[in-house]
């Protein structure tokens, strides 16, 4: 076939995937090509705008390094990561729902005790997190592996503070044999995603914030139980209603309730005041996932 046009093109480019072995690449590619076309057609994308949208994704492919990965900061502004993850984790009724992990979770941080500060020489309002991993039958799920991490009290992780050699504000805890686990660490603070990079341009371009409401991560794995990406948010940050990946919901936000001076739970005698993050957190069922919910 010749002489395309600006409608019929579509199906002469689906029509050229017609033989694609793998049945679920066709659908992928054919569907990305409807919509690809439809979305060219509905804002009747100029030439300079092409060239601009070729230059943006050139400069964020260019941004990205075994340390930076640009294209999933671009998929969590647009809410791509947050749907996906929607679509992904259909879990039983009564689980924790899950969140985007971000770009600043550190493979195989550094195991520690229950109990353990992970605050190391950073300053801030201490913080003791504790709870209990249970599985969607309400029963305690003993030896789960539990990941944390979180900013510091000016909006930094780790990773982000060149001083900071060792990690700090993140470890690997593991729940005891009724499943319960505790730590102390400090108050993480709201703070701006990477934005000096393409995704920065585009939020400024569109007149958007970077900012993340303050919250602390959480990856939770237990043996025949998915596994758990979410974070726990500071109820009452001014940047719950707008966050930029997203990743709010109303489950996910707690009381990180003020302490007076005293004795904290696990026996700690406690001279100031001091924040306290209580959340038991439901791992559903490997097999438990549920099917699409209507539209
Ligand atoms: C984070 O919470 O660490 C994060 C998530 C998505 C994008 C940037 C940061
Ligand atoms: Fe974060």
């Amino acid at each position: 076939m010749r002489d395309f046009d600006e409608n019929n093109i579509t199906a002469a480019v689906i029509d050229r995937f017609k033989n694609t072995p793998d049945p679920r690449l066709k659908q992928i590619v054919t569907s990305l090509v409807k919509h690809l076309h439809d979305f060219v057609r509905d804002v009747e994308l100029t030439e300079d705008e092409w060239g601009n949208a070729i230059a943006f994704l050139t400069r964020t492919g260019q941004i990205c390094t075994d340390k930076r990965q640009e294209f999933i900061l671009l998929s969590d502004t647009l809410g791509v990561s947050m749907l996906v993850d929607a679509i992904n984790h259909r879990f039983a009724e009564g689980a924790t729902e899950t969140t985007v992990l971000g770009p600043f979770y550190v493979q195989n941080p550094p195991e520690k005790e229950l109990g353990a500060d992970i605050h190391g020489a950073l300053k801030g309002e201490p913080l003791y997190v504790d709870g209990s991993i249970l599985s969607d039958d309400g029963k305690p799920v003993a030896n789960a592996v539990i990941d944390v991490w979180h900013s510091d009290s000016d909006g930094f992780y780790d990773v982000q503070v060149a001083e900071l050699t060792e990690p700090t504000l993140r470890a690997r805890f593991h729940s005891d044999a009724q499943g319960r686990f505790r730590f102390w660490s400090i108050l993480p603070r709201y703070y701006p995603i990477p934005y000096d990079g393409t995704v920065g341009d585009m939020l400024k371009a569109t007149a958007r914030h970077p900012y993340r409401p303050a919250h602390v991560h959480f990856m939770i794995m237990a043996p025949g139980h998915e596994k758990l990406v979410t974070h726990l948010f500071v109820d009452g940050d001014q940047y719950l209603d707008t966050d930029a990946v997203f990743a709010v919901k109303n489950s996910l936000i707690r009381d990180f309730t003020h302490e007076s001076p005293g004795v904290a739970p696990d026996g700690t005698k406690m001279d100031k005041p001091w924040r306290r993050l209580h959340n038991d957190f439901v791992l559903s069922k490997a097999a438990a996932k549920k099917s699409a919910p209507a539209a």
